[in-house]
């Protein structure tokens, strides 16, 4: 299956994608792990997109689409993939259909987490995550690792992204209504959207996610 992840900041889409990712056996394609990856071994990319993320800005399509394309062709996607955090304007939406037409390939669904503004930003305030492994995700009152600052999976220590500044959720959140937001309507208009509640704990919103894909 090729599944499009779509949701505000702080929606649960790396949580979710995690376990989704999984129960279909497909990889899990974030371009924000892939851009925060290239961040802390100091790579050219990494050091391009930085200063944009860390504004809570959008990097520029010419380094996000090449980025993630090069991702989509690794040899473990060719059987499909779960893309979480891309594409992120109506434009990264036409570049990744022309490239699938390209490959004669089409997406399955486009996975829309709806969630309240309020809440996203509780999700954001007190998430935590695993220097070892970004699937690693913790909040630290609504799922909270068993030793304060350590992971239960691998024993890693837990940090809280930079990018998760008050003032920086709240330019990723105005980025998502006015950049990301008409994605919805684009896949709408290609009979690809499906919506749930991303509300609740976290396994009753996978087991929703998981009942919408199958029809
Ligand atoms: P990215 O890394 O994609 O961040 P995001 O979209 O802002 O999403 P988040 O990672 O903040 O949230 P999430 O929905 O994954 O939530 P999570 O599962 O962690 O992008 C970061 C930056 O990279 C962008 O701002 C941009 O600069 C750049 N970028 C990335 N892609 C780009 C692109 N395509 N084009 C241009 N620029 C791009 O959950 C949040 C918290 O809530 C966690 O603590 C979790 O434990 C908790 N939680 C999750 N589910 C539940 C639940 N059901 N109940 C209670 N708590 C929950
Ligand atoms: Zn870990």
């Amino acid at each position: 299956m090729r599944i499009v992840l779509v949701g505000p900041p702080g929606a649960g889409k790396g949580t979710q994608a995690a376990f989704l990712a999984k129960n279909l056996s497909i990889p899990h394609i974030s371009t924000g792990d892939l851009f925060r990856a290239n961040i802390s071994q100091n790579t050219e990319l990494g050091l391009r997109a930085k200063s944009f993320m860390d504004d809570g800005k959008l990097v520029p399509d010419e380094i996000t689409v090449g980025m993630a394309k090069d991702r989509m062709q690794q040899p473990d996607a060719a059987g499909g993939f779960l893309l979480d955090g891309f594409p992120r304007n109506v434009s990264q939406a036409e570049a990744l259909d022309a490239m699938l037409k390209d490959a004669g390939m089409k997406l399955d669904a486009v996975l829309d987490l709806e969630v309240a503004e309020d809440e996203v930003v509780k999700r954001i305030a007190g998430r935590r995550i695993c220097r070892n492994d970004s699937a690693h995700v913790f909040h630290e009152t609504y799922t909270p690792p068993k030793v304060p600052g350590v992971c239960d999976t691998c024993g890693g220590e837990l940090y809280q992204r930079s990018d998760d500044s008050e003032a920086t959720v709240r330019t990723r959140l105005e980025v998502y209504h006015t950049q990301t937001e008409p994605i919805i309507d684009y896949y709408k208009a290609q009979g690809l959207l499906v919506t749930i509640s991303a509300l609740g704990e976290v396994k009753d919103v996978t087991r929703r996610a998981m009942d919408a894909l199958k029809k």
